[in-house]
């Protein structure tokens, strides 16, 4: 049983859309451009890790020495690729039962909090016209401190008035679970059991949160 739930945050890429998808197509374009090879497995790495912070592994994965305009520059084109995957975004992309689970969520009188760390959040959720579904968006435009640092998740707590230690995170990346715990809050997986072990409940689909509804307690 999940009790004393007064929030639920969302992390938004891989949680509410399936956008981590053109994260890993953008960032393996720049790196197979640097000749670094990049899977699938790599890019666990970069899930829910801020841009620079992305920028960084690539520099450490090439052994690339450059300067931090050049890593600004780059960082800039990766973005410019992602946001043209991103621009024909609707809500078909949306992951099933989500904006279900969201709106009985709300009947419940639960909070909903937004605590990405892209840039692109809200205008994605513009795009999939859901923004005004979420009573507070923290995203990586308002913090500096990438996952697993607690700040985009405590930020988004304090909003609402709401203590660390009555929030549930959805998370599908390693580096937010951790934040979540960092922040003492609570964390629910979604992916694969053992990457996210340290997660209260993994489900191995974004779809399958509904399942929540029978274990959030207010
Ligand atoms: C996270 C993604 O949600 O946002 C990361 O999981 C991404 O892969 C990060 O790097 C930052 O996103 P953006 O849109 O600001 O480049
Ligand atoms: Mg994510």
């Amino acid at each position: 049983m999940l009790e004393n739930i007064k929030c639920v945050i969302f992390d938004l890429d891989g949680v509410v859309v399936d956008t981590a998808k053109y994260h890993y197509l953008a960032w393996k374009r720049l790196a197979e451009g640097f000749h670094i090879s990049f899977t699938e497995k790599e890019n666990e790495n970069f899930k829910g890790v801020s841009r620079m912070a992305c920028m960084d592994i690539i520099c450490e994965m090439g052994n690339l020495k450059i300067n931090q305009d050049l890593k600004i520059n780059l960082a800039n084109m990766k973005n410019e690729w992602y946001v043209e995957y991103i621009n024909t975004l609707d809500q078909s992309e949306m992951f099933d039962n989500v904006k279900d689970f969201i709106l009985e969520l709300k009947k419940r009188g639960i909070k909903i909090a937004l605590g990405s760390a892209s840039k692109n959040a809200r205008f994605i959720l513009e795009k999939l016209e859901i923004k005004d579904l979420f009573d507070t968006i923290s995203d990586g435009t308002r913090v500096k401190n990438a996952k697993p640092d607690p700040e985009v998740f405590l930020l988004a707590a304090s909003d609402l008035n709401v203590n660390p230690e009555n929030c549930l995170v959805i998370e599908d990346a390693k580096s937010g679970v951790e934040a979540a715990y960092n922040g003492k809050m609570r964390a629910i997986g979604i992916g694969d059991k053992d990457h996210l072990s340290q997660a209260e409940i993994v489900y191995s689909q974004a779809s399958d949160m509904i399942g929540l509804l029978d274990l959030i307690k207010k």
